[in-house]
């Protein structure tokens, strides 16, 4: 089975206008399909993680589409104050999560082991897990990007053995917000080679490899262009509800 996906990661931001005009005056005027079900095959490609505390204003509003966590904890339950379960993200909706976003490894101090663990909680829970990758500006200038995603493929991915569909973004830290991004055939190459070593070391039955790092209206086509591309985690652009769907559109006229 395979999941490409178009994911938005608000991070914790609202777009300007607040939720309600996000999905009504910036995108719905530009979706021409009423019915539900037609809806729901329309956007089975677009995920959206906003702030937890904006999860059910956005189900109420947009009952049709996918919605994802940025992080869950790596426990199941108990005394871990200020933590969300797996189990509480899934009541609330979501049925994916973002895991080992660069800004989580920098600012809260998380490991690939760290990783590893909320992965499993994922693969047990059913829950996607959307696991971020990617190297620093001085891994890309010395040419070591290849090695450092092969370390964090192993110390994440290891023998993990399951059936549940897993999305890698492929994430270059010097990328993300930075209006930097490397070229679409230097990403496709990197996306075969994150296949590669994740079949290698781990008996995993689908892996869709999503690229994250300044995507935007002007250059999200060359990137759904390249085979090995199946989607983008998006930060920034997907603030504006309008921008979004104009990405998902050129995602869907390459499918
Ligand atoms: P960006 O963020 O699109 O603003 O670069 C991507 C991300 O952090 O997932």
């Amino acid at each position: 089975m395979s999941q490409p996906l178009v994911i938005a990661n608000w991070k914790m931001n609202l777009p300007l206008g607040g939720i309600q005009d996000w999905i009504q005056d910036e995108m719905m005027p530009n979706v021409d399909i009423v019915d539900f079900d037609k809806k729901s095959s329309y956007f089975k490609f677009m995920g959206i993680a906003p702030p937890i505390s904006h999860l059910s204003e956005l189900k109420n509003l947009f009952s049709f589409g996918f919605l994802g966590a940025q992080d869950i904890s790596k426990y199941n339950d108990g005394a871990k104050t200020g933590d969300i379960s797996a189990a509480m993200m899934i009541e609330k909706g979501c049925s994916f999560s973002i895991l080992g976003h660069s800004e989580r490894r920098e600012f809260y101090g998380e490991t690939n082991s760290i990783v590893r663990e909320k992965l499993k909680i994922c693969l047990a829970k059913e829950i996607i897990p959307v696991v971020c990758i990617g190297e620093s500006i001085e891994d890309y200038n010395t040419g070591k990007t290849l090695d450092t995603l092969e370390i964090q493929l192993k110390e994440i991915f290891s023998s993990i053995i399951t059936q549940t569909v897993i999305v890698i973004a492929y994430e270059p830290v010097w990328a993300i917000g930075t209006g930097n991004t490397p070229s679409s055939s230097e990403v496709n190459n990197i996306h075969q080679h994150i296949k590669d070593i994740v079949q290698s070391i781990a008996n995993v039955e689908a892996i869709n490899v999503i690229y994250g790092g300044s995507v935007n209206c002007e250059n999200a086509k060359s990137f759904f262009q390249q085979s090995n591309i199946d989607g983008a985690l998006i930060g920034g652009a997907s603030l504006d509800g309008k921008n979004f769907l104009n990405i998902y559109n050129d995602f869907l006229e390459t499918l």
